[in-house]
């Protein structure tokens, strides 16, 4: 066996994991003081953050930032953000700001239903098994029941079980498809928790059913586990204003032209593969930064955006495009399951913030915010590229993390912004032009 393979890792105190990556890698000895300054200052706070996950060495930063100005069905909101894509945070606190001054962004949800699936293989007739189904059914749902109280006292609870006859696919293969309520919560170990219940109980109806064949006796379950496809968790967000409103500051023609490009830049969204990925990513690119502001599960999210895009059998842009007399009108529909409570939501002292800034919303109404996040930074996105591109924004932050990276002093920030205003930004050409600076003796000044 490899000598190298370490066992126990989990069981290694924060140090001791520390000192074996420095053993492997040969790091300075103080790295153990350097991660530390990442840490949270207080213990109570480290152990919280700690616990999210397994064998920490430090914590890893990213932004917690703030898009001012979101109006959502009339209701003035900041977006809290964390993403490591500044673009992103500056681009939606633009375009938070644009459309309020348009009325705001609209958003409704049509439905919150989740699901998850037992997955089986039976050897008999489908038909016993369709006869058989309503005893089992009943069954389901008494055993689950200890499980549904506190679910169902919150207004939530199993919504349906239903049995699927797979054997054209795959041979003795069934589901049981269960439908979920989880209200407030993204529900996942409830579904989970129910659904291995379901496994535990179709496995005992069938080992003591004496009328069955022997054959027929055993029933094999492959896997319970929830879906993150959630097709009736869905979400519609739209702004939408007169065309010739459309641009702060231009003619009607000016404006009707720019609805026009736009209009074509999500039409090829919709019919281009290669396109739709990076508009989608556009559109993710807000609701993530706003998932993970909120503990949420952006894996989870993203997954079922993206089947959610290719719904029609096509992967497509997420978001629509109306112009119809004189109104422009920018629309997205999205299925995602969020939660408010429980989980990280409700643990990391961040995320606990990001819902006080969003006045403690329903997972309803923060599932509107994050469709409104999606349209916004994709409308932000699109708009850029259509007006010119997306690179010279790009460049002014590059700029300034290519700044912060040579220690630029904050007194000489200016004037390398303005030398760059008109020329190609790139780290070699900053540092050339501060090292020029320098020997023209900025630092007597
Ligand atoms: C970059 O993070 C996102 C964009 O590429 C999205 C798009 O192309 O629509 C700008």
């Amino acid at each position: 066996m490899d000598d190298s393979i370490i066992k126990g890792f989990s069981k290694y105190t924060k140090h001791q994991r520390i000192d074996a990556l420095i053993l492997k890698y040969g790091f300075d000895e103080n790295l153990a003081l350097w991660l530390d300054s990442f840490e949270a200052p207080d213990q109570i706070t480290r152990k919280i953050i700690d616990d999210l996950s397994e064998n920490p060495i430090s914590s890893f930063h990213l932004p917690f930032s703030i898009a001012p100005n979101f109006v959502v069905n009339d209701k003035n909101l900041f977006f809290p953000l964390v993403t490591e894509e500044s673009s992103v945070v500056a681009a939606l606190s633009n375009i938070g700001g644009f459309w309020a001054q348009r009325g705001g962004f609209h958003a409704e949800v049509l439905g919150t239903e989740k699901k998850g699936q037992v997955h089986f293989i039976w050897k008999g007739n489908p038909e016993t098994l369709n006869l058989l189904f309503p005893e089992i059914k009943e069954k389901l749902f008494a055993e689950s029941a200890f499980l549904t109280v506190k679910m169902i006292k919150r207004g939530g609870g199993i919504i349906s079980i239903e049995l699927k006859d797979m054997t054209p696919v795959l041979p003795d293969y069934y589901q049981l498809d269960a439908s979920f309520e989880t209200c407030d919560a993204m529900g996942a170990n409830f579904i989970n928790s129910c659904l291995e219940q379901f496994g535990k109980s179709i496995q005992q109806y069938f080992r003591g059913n004496e009328q069955l064949s022997v054959k027929e006796r055993d029933c094999e379950i492959i896997m319970a586990i929830l879906s993150n496809y959630t097709p009736n968790s869905l979400v519609r967000a739209w702004v939408e204003c007169p065309v010739d409103n459309l641009l702060d500051g231009k003619t009607s023609d000016e404006c009707r032209l720019f609805a026009g490009k736009m209009e074509q830049a999500i039409r090829i969204s919709q019919s281009d593969v290669s396109r739709a990925v990076t508009h989608n990513k556009g559109v993710f690119n807000g609701i993530d930064a706003l998932a993970l502001a909120t503990g949420n599960d952006f894996r989870a999210i993203d997954a079922c955006g993206h089947a959610y895009a290719a719904r029609s059998g096509r992967y497509c842009g997420l978001t629509d495009i109306l112009i119809q007399d004189g109104v422009f009108r920018f629309s997205i529909e999205l299925a995602l399951a969020v939660g408010v409570v429980g989980g990280v939501t409700t643990v990391h002292p961040l995320s606990k913030l990001a819902i006080q800034i969003l006045d403690q919303p329903s997972a309803s109404e923060l599932m509107m915010y994050m469709a409104v996040a999606g349209l916004a930074s994709n409308f932000g996105a699109v708009k850029a590229l259509v007006s010119g591109g997306i690179q010279e924004g790009h460049m002014k932050l590059h700029l300034s993390n290519i700044m912060n990276q040579i220690r630029i002093p904050e007194e000489n920030i200016d004037q390398v912004q303005r030398h760059f205003q008109d020329k190609t930004v790139s780290f070699s050409a900053v540092e050339e032009y501060w090292k020029s600076l320098k020997l023209e003796g900025y630092e007597d000044n």
